[in-house]
């Protein structure tokens, strides 16, 4: 699928609006707080958890192609999916090259401009504002942490749940098992810039069951790739 014009087929029949640019209307709600990493490729960048907690976040695995654990979330949809939180878009892009009608989702316009560089369909949007096709996806996916986004897992899966094609399945990335859960305050620091503070959470292989059942999901399968957990959730 190519980069998209001002308007650009993404999926299950609908027409996603795009601004030209990219750089439509800040979201009222949505807070580009990771656009200062992606400036730079290389370099020291980190997420800071109100508690003290650090992790280094993986911006260049975000830069550069799919690596084989995307490949087994790649091998996992079946039809047209929506790539939450889509960062510089090598999920999107993947999904794209396997066939698939896809369209990435990312409140930071450098985000959507790096996805659509990669010749991949993206949106600039917050993605509890509207979107394309809902209720019509096959597959949403969060990758590389998203679970976190908004800070509250339950509401960010019950979103998904109204994006969601009633037979769809969320594929999520979530934490080895016994790190446990977290939710909370949190910022990036990107060499020696410092983002704005936003809402954060991180959950592992046991602890995104008691979100999904709130959101009306069930996990229908559990594993591991290069490393790294993914869960399969399916309407309950
Ligand atoms: C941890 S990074 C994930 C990177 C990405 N999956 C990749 O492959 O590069 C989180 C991403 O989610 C985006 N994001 C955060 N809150 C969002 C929201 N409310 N709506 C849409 N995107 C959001 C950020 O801009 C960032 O690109």
């Amino acid at each position: 699928m190519s980069a998209g014009p001002a308007s650009a087929t993404t999926g299950p029949g609908l027409r996603a609006r795009q601004s030209p640019t990219g750089t439509g209307p800040a979201s009222a709600t949505g807070v580009d707080a990771f656009g200062i990493a992606l400036r730079e490729r290389v370099g020291s960048h980190w997420l800071v958890q109100a508690d003290g907690v650090r992790r280094r976040l993986p911006v260049e695995r975000w830069h550069g192609p799919a690596e084989a654990a995307t490949a087994a979330v790649v091998a996992r949809c079946h039809g047209p999916a929506l790539d939450l939180g889509c960062g510089p878009g090598r999920l999107t892009a993947a999904l794209a090259r396997a066939g698939l009608a896809a369209l990435g989702v990312d409140v930071c316009p450098r985000a959507v401009a790096l996805t659509r560089a990669r010749g991949a369909v993206a949106v600039r949007a917050d993605l509890f504002d509207p979107l394309p096709a809902e209720g019509r996806w096959r597959h949403v996916v969060l990758l590389d942490g998203n679970i976190g986004i908004g800070g509250d897992p339950a509401r960010l899966l019950r979103r998904c749940r109204e994006l969601l094609h009633p037979d769809g399945t969320v594929l999520v990335e979530v934490d080895p098992p016994g790190s446990g859960a977290w939710q909370g305050r949190a910022h990036v620091v990107s060499g020696r810039r410092r983002g704005p503070s936003f809402g954060w959470a991180r959950l592992d292989t046991r602890a995104v069951h008691g979100p999904a059942t709130a959101a009306g999901l069930s996990v229908r399968d559990l594993r591991s790739a290069g490393g790294r957990w993914f869960a399969e959730l399916a309407v309950a």
